[in-house]
């Protein structure tokens, strides 16, 4: 388990950055990916659906753009091109994915899994 500072960081990123579209808690189905007319996954469930195991690799690669993805005109955004940027709305890292960052989120991620 990691420490609650960095999944409390995660979360924060998570509100701005994914929660519009994968829900307040990564339960899916915000507005936005409703009128999309696409319904994004339930995020709590990556280890359920997956054995048991929290793959965070495979996690990783999919929110930075790397995997090959089923459906190529996915509306899930590009994070390696678009950057976490509403963590630094004003900052000079604006559009920028830090590593601690995206350590965090991938942490909060790993915790919300039931
Ligand atoms: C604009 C809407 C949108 C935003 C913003 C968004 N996603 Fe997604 N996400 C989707 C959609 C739609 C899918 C399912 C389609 C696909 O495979 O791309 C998805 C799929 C995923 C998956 C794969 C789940 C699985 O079970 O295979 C992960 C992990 C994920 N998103 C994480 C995130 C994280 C973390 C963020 C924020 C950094 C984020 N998403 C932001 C729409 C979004």
């Amino acid at each position: 388990m990691k420490g609650s500072e960095e999944i409390r960081e995660g979360q924060l990123i998570f509100a701005k950055e994914c929660s519009a579209c994968h829900g307040v808690r990564g339960k899916g189905a915000g507005s936005p990916s409703l009128a999309m007319g696409v319904v994004a996954p339930d995020l709590t469930g990556i280890k359920q659906r997956n054995g048991g195991y929290f793959p965070r690799e495979f996690v990783s690669r999919f929110i930075m753009g790397r995997l090959e993805k089923e459906d190529p005109f996915s509306a899930m955004p590009d994070f390696s091109t678009v950057g976490l940027r509403h963590v630094y709305p004003n900052g000079g890292a604006d559009g920028e994915v830090l590593e601690t960052d995206f350590a965090n989120l991938l942490d909060y991620l790993e915790a919300i899994q039931e």
